[in-house]
């Protein structure tokens, strides 16, 4: 996968700008709150996932301004092809000319992993972090599961607003019966997506983590669902007495979580910060090799203000592993990047991309 050029127009401060990317390693700096993550994000909006900053689509577009506009000119498969993006209200986007039914159908098509700071997280962080992990990578293979996890949404806080009017007294309700069906059946579907990325990740995980401990320490991926999916119409129902107090969902897939065994172990409540950042970061190779192995394109890297985050030895594990990528890198100091190979260096100020 590369990148050869992107395109914006009233997206977040960044000035209408065609900024030409090379092959090998581009390295984006700048000051503080100059544009250097927005150039990054919306290149990864051509995952056809959300924002890996968790913003809203109307978060992204100018202030001011009532829709953004992206262009992404892009190599796959030996093939050049083209998107758009639109973000107004909802995200649109095309490809090579042709409307999409959703911008989430540009997933399958043009491949990315993000690397930043609340990656190196993942691990000892709370659950939201490890499902937002789950959701990009699987989002990015899979149109139908972004759609599902919209779906689901909906329906969760459609319960939820549900419990809230009836005001702490439970009465019989049809439109629950509804909303509980909804979220069960799309509930089952996205914890099946789930598991059997896990069952995928977990063994690119382990060879790389293998790689990254001295120690040769074993990595097992393992998902936890906060019930068992087949019961999970049931368990909403029983949990209505309680949920009415809290006017929230408290089963289903937006609680479940996932945890990372070395040695059978839990990392996450008896690693050591060392070993907690060293899985956090083959988690991150592993979803771009299980990626390359599905879609069978190598994603591009996009390492946002990553490296000084990183002892010197992690640094070099990463870029190693990244050489033969394309890499967009932001930073604030320019001497934090090794130049590892030919590439290009650009500047931000106040949303203005200098080459
Ligand atoms: N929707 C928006 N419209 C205009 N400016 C925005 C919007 N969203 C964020 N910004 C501005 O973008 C800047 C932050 O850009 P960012 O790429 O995160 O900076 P950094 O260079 O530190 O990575 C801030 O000045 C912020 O005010
Ligand atoms: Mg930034």
């Amino acid at each position: 996968m590369e990148v050869k050029k992107l395109s914006v127009a009233n997206f977040r401060n960044l000035l209408p700008s065609e900024v030409e990317f090379c092959s090998g390693m581009n390295v984006i700096y700048g000051d503080n709150a100059q544009g250097k993550t927005n150039i990054i994000e919306a290149i990864w909006l051509f995952t056809g996932a959300k924002s890996f900053r968790g913003a809203k689509d109307q978060e992204m577009v100018a202030f001011g301004m009532e829709s953004a506009q992206l262009g992404l000119n892009f190599v796959s498969g030996g093939v050049e092809r083209e998107a758009v993006i639109n973000i107004a209200k909802r995200r649109s986007a095309e490809l090579d000319g042709k409307k999409l039914k959703a911008a989430s159908y540009l997933a399958g098509n043009f491949c990315a992993t993000v690397f930043s700071p609340e990656d190196i997280s993942t691990v000892k962080e709370g659950p939201a972090l490890r499902r937002r992990f789950l959701d990009l990578a699987i989002g990015q293979l899979y149109p139908a599961y972004v759609e599902l996890i919209k779906s689901y949404s909906r329906a969760v806080s459609q319960r939820n607003i549900l419990l809230k009017n009836m005001e702490g007294r439970l009465s019989p309700n049809e439109m629950l019966d509804i909303f509980e069906g909804e979220i069960a059946r799309d509930g089952r579907k996205i914890t099946e997506y789930r598991i059997d990325y896990c069952k995928k990740v977990t063994e690119n995980a382990a060879g790389i983590y293998r790689d990254l401990s001295s120690l040769r320490e074993e990595l097992e991926v393992v998902y936890i669902p906060s019930c068992r999916p087949e019961e999970l119409e049931e368990r909403l129902y029983k949990a209505r007495n309680t949920d009415i107090y809290s006017c929230s969902t408290s089963v289903g897939p937006h609680r479940d979580d996932m945890d990372f065994k070395i040695n059978g172990i839990s990392a996450r409540t008896f690693g050591s910060q060392g070993q907690q950042r060293s899985v956090a970061l083959a988690m991150k190779l592993a979803e771009a090799r299980t990626l390359k192995e599905i879609t069978g394109e190598q994603p591009v890297a996009i390492l946002d203000d990553v490296m000084s985050e990183l002892d010197p030895d992690r640094q070099a594990f990463i870029l190693n592993h990244i050489k033969d990528w394309q890499v967009f890198i932001t930073c604030c100091d320019p001497t934090n990047v090794k130049p590892l190979k030919e590439g290009k260096v650009f500047t931000v100020v106040g949303g203005k991309i200098k080459e």
